[in-house]
């Protein structure tokens, strides 16, 4: 419970380039809240880019330092947390994010990624030649993941403060008046 007095906190999760770390930047600015982007402290705490840790380290070390440097990132409350876009499949990262505070998934459509992505160069899990199937695949296997946060915003052809205001309309009605607006799971009935 998230009582009185207490600092508020967020986490969003999401496919990569849904924009979890400009829309996390603005919406702790607009709480006066601490940010932390969970990539940035995997990067700080071993010095190393994203790319390097994937390709000396390999994806499942990448993943022990991505659940690592979120039990940190949750051991102070009231913080805005942006994950990387694998995060919330892992079973213990959800439990513990879901915990943590009201979880937000911002939702972008495979063409709205890949636009958003164009050109970059600092995503491993799409650095092979079909980006395009490759974002298909990915997105449709997380979907079900994703869809366990506690909130959904749509984020196509939005910019991030558009996409911030909208996080902070959920966060202020849910804590306040109970679980509303966009629920994240579509088949949510009468409960
Ligand atoms: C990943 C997303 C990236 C980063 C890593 C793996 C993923 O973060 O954590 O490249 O599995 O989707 P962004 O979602 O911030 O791009």
């Amino acid at each position: 419970m998230r009582g009185h007095g207490t600092p508020r906190g967020a986490v969003l999760v999401g496919f990569m380039g849904a924009g979890k770390s400009s829309v996390g930047k603005e919406v702790a600015r607009r709480l006066g809240a601490e940010f932390v982007d969970v990539d940035d402290r995997i990067e700080a705490d071993t010095g190393k880019r994203i790319p390097e840790i994937f390709s000396s380290e390999g994806e499942q070390a990448f993943r022990e330092r991505e659940r690592k440097a979120i039990r940190d990132a949750v051991s102070v409350p009231g913080r805005v947390i942006a994950t990387g876009g694998g995060a919330f499949l892992d079973a213990e990262n959800r439990r513990r994010l879901k915990a943590y505070a009201p979880v937000i998934f911002l939702d972008v459509s495979p063409a709205g990624a890949l636009t958003r992505l164009a050109g970059d160069t600092s995503r491993p899990l799409l650095s092979g030649e079909d980006r395009e199937k490759a974002v298909a695949e990915l997105m449709a296997r997380r979907r079900p993941a994703y869809s366990e946060a506690d909130f959904r915003v749509d984020t196509e052809n939005l910019p991030p403060d558009r996409v911030a205001g909208k996080v902070l309309h959920l966060l202020a009605r849910g804590t306040k008046g109970g679980p509303s607006g966009e629920r994240a799971g579509k088949e949510r009935r009468g409960g």
